[in-house]
């Protein structure tokens, strides 16, 4: 397969960055997109070219490292897919990809392809978490019953990966799919309800001040999200942030 890749090339978090066109031959089918890019860095590193940055790690859809807007989308054509898992098979010979960083203030450019998303663990960090009592008297986990229902949404609402496509997606640079899902995930479960009023309010308050936009119900999020996470958990974080607004001293 042949391809021409347009890649945004940026040498820093400070730097102007462009577009390059790269033209790519013997590109295979069953290569993953990230095994393209390895291809190409190996090509441009032979010529004495700098590679291309991106972010990446376990290359089985697990992890929520790689990123990547492909020809307009978050990772790419195709639906409940990350970008690792994304295979060569979807492109023809002879095509344009236009390959661009997950862009939003929040998710500053580090260099190239890779961005800054730090400030979801930032928002994690603010009140992703249960305490747990691990004095020796601890109740076991399976002794507390749970309904199905809830332990089926919490364990969907989980399953976010906090790759940020949402907040890429989305034409306010929201993460309220993000929150909502870490919200969600502990929301549903008994073990989060100690901590749930103050969870959301500093996860929210968080996710503020980072500077994310706010939630105008596009559904954008939910449409290229990797991990088919519902905006029925956004509904539900508005719901727990107003009943804590109303019933907390902070
Ligand atoms: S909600 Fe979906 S798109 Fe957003 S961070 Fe989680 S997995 Fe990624
Ligand atoms: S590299 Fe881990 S989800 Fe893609």
């Amino acid at each position: 397969m042949d391809l021409t890749l347009k890649i945004w090339r940026q040498a820093g978090p400070e730097a102007k960055g462009e577009m390059k066109t790269y033209p790519i031959s013997g590109v295979e089918d069953d290569m993953s997109f990230l095994e393209m890019l390895d291809f190409l860095n190996e090509e441009l590193i032979e010529n004495g070219v700098e590679p291309v940055v991106f972010d990446h790690d376990c290359r089985e859809g697990i992890c929520g490292m790689c990123s990547l807007f492909i020809n307009g989308e978050a990772h790419g054509p195709g639906r409940k897919v990350t970008t690792c898992q994304l295979h060569m098979r979807e492109f023809s010979s002879g095509d344009t990809i236009y390959i661009e960083p997950f862009r939003a203030k929040a998710f500053p450019v580090i260099k190239d392809l890779m961005v800054d998303r730090t400030s979801f663990d930032r928002i994690q960090r603010a009140g992703g978490y249960i305490s747990v009592n691990t004095s020796g008297n601890t109740i076991d986990a399976n002794s507390i019953p749970v309904r199905k229902n809830d332990a089926d949404r919490a364990f969907d609402a989980a399953t976010c990966i906090g790759c940020g496509a949402c907040v890429a997606t989305c034409k306010n640079s929201s993460a309220m799919l993000f929150v909502s899902a870490k919200v969600s995930q502990f929301s549903l479960l008994p073990q989060g309800q100690p901590e749930a009023r103050d969870r959301v309010l500093s996860m929210v308050n968080q996710m503020d001040l980072e500077g994310f936009g706010n939630c105008t119900n596009t559904g954008a999020c939910e449409v290229e999200c990797p991990k088919g996470i519902s905006l029925e958990n956004i509904a539900r974080m508005n719901r727990d942030y107003l009943f804590a607004s109303l019933s907390s001293n902070k």
